[in-house]
């Protein structure tokens, strides 16, 4: 008896020391996003493995509100930020003690979101010792696929999102090269404005999601798409930038035509919704496919992206559309260029991209700031250097891909 209690004290002691020795020794980063609308936490640990993670969304109130009001978007990050920072902790087990550094999004964002983020993280930095990783939301959203992929520099990566659209090479965790972005507004805005104007939160079953996710389920109900037309955006501009305004206000149009038409009373939606909300969708991935496959012919021919690094990140809140996802994956295909999307849950935003990105500053020591005071953060930021104009320079002539969409 005696032994065998002796040989389990001795054990749990045992483990009680490994344990601890390799606390100490581990890497575990914190990272915070609050962006734009959604306070995200999580933990991770030197390994990139996931130890927590919480985000809280604002999108029910924003819905309401048709459309996100950045103050009050602050409130509620305000309301949150400790909560949800406290709740990773637990849920991980950790303390603020046992963390190596905190990384948190400073650029670009909303300012009066992203302040909450950075001076939250700043008190915890200061109050713990600890040092501050800045956090680029958009390359956070690229390298965010690299967690569970092995998906070596450089590849191509098409970002998608309620705030952007743009196409870059990752050529290392800090160095980026811009190949074109929208000249007006992202397709994530796009889908969010025609989603309202349709009225398809009037629909139960779409009331609670985000615009994109209810044009996306809206359109796999469509009977006849092709009844609704649309210009190809930038079709005679021969660089990698996109457009969306035009699609927006062609989409407008039509819904107002069909209202008149069959003199639709104020919350009643027009019977051709799915119609219209397919023609919208496909019109959005023919544009993005153009732009993406002029991109591959560029990396191509200016020796960007090796024949063995042939590969394509998508990511960004729109990047969960699977119509997209198949349209891209049919171009990577035909280009020999493997395609990775993050899961659902991490091409929004998040924190797990946050405290990824942190992780792979914090292994090759880039901006690991111990002195954090001048840090501020930045409502536009680009994304590394800029080439665009080289593209556009290019004047590159390629055969457009033609794609079939099937329901
Ligand atoms: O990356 P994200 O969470 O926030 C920004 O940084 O903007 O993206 C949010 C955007 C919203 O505009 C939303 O309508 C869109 O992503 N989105 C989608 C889908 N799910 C979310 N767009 C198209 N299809 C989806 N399934
Ligand atoms: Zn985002």
């Amino acid at each position: 008896m005696t032994i065998l209690l002796k040989r389990k004290l001795h054990s749990l002691f045992t483990k009680f020391n490994v344990s601890k020795v390799k606390r100490c020794s581990s890497t575990l980063i914190l990272g915070i996003e609050t962006s734009c609308d959604d306070t995200g936490c999580a933990i991770i640990n030197s390994d990139g493995k996931l130890l927590a993670e919480k985000c809280q969304s604002q999108n029910l109130v924003h819905l309401r509100n048709g459309g996100i009001i950045p103050d009050i978007a602050q409130d509620l990050h305000r309301t949150y930020i400790e909560p949800t920072v406290k709740c990773t902790l637990a849920e991980a087990n950790l303390k603020m003690d046992d963390l190596t550094a905190v990384a948190v999004t400073l650029e670009p964002g909303l300012p009066l979101s992203l302040t909450v983020g950075m001076k939250y993280a700043k008190y915890l930095c200061r109050k713990f010792n600890k040092p501050l990783i800045p956090i680029h939301h958009m390359e956070a959203h690229a390298l965010v696929a690299r967690m569970n992929n092995e998906i070596e520099f450089p590849f191509l990566t098409l970002l998608i999102s309620g705030g952007h659209c743009l196409l870059a090479v990752a050529k290392d965790v800090n160095q980026f090269s811009l190949l074109g972005q929208s000249i007006d507004f992202a397709p994530g805005e796009l889908f969010d404005k025609v989603a309202r104007r349709m009225k398809l939160r009037n629909i139960p079953e779409y009331s609670e999601m985000s615009g994109g996710r209810a044009v996306e389920e809206a359109a796999l109900k469509a009977e006849n798409p092709h009844q609704f037309l649309f210009m190809l955006p930038l079709a005679d501009f021969k660089d990698c930038n996109f457009s969306f305004n035009g699609l927006k206000s062609s989409v407008l149009y039509h819904t107002l035509k069909k209202e008149k038409e069959h003199a639709i009373a104020a919350d009643q939606l027009i019977p051709e919704v799915y119609d219209l909300c397919a023609a919208a969708l496909m019109a959005v991935t023919r544009h993005l496919l153009h732009r993406t496959q002029r991109a591959m012919e560029f990396c191509e021919e200016s020796g960007l992206i090796g024949k063995d690094r042939r590969q394509l990140v998508v990511s960004g809140g729109v990047a969960c559309n699977n119509l997209i996802f198949k349209a891209l994956t049919v171009l990577c295909n035909e280009y020999g260029y493997k395609i990775y999307r993050p899961p659902p849950k991490l091409c929004t935003d998040n924190g797990v991209m946050i405290a990824w990105n942190g992780l792979e500053k914090w292994r090759k020591n880039i901006d690991v700031f111990h002195d954090f005071s001048k840090l501020d953060i930045k409502a536009t930021s680009p994304l590394g250097e800029d080439l665009s104009g080289k593209v556009s320079k290019a004047q590159m002539k390629i055969k457009l891909i033609k794609v079939k969409f099937q329901n």
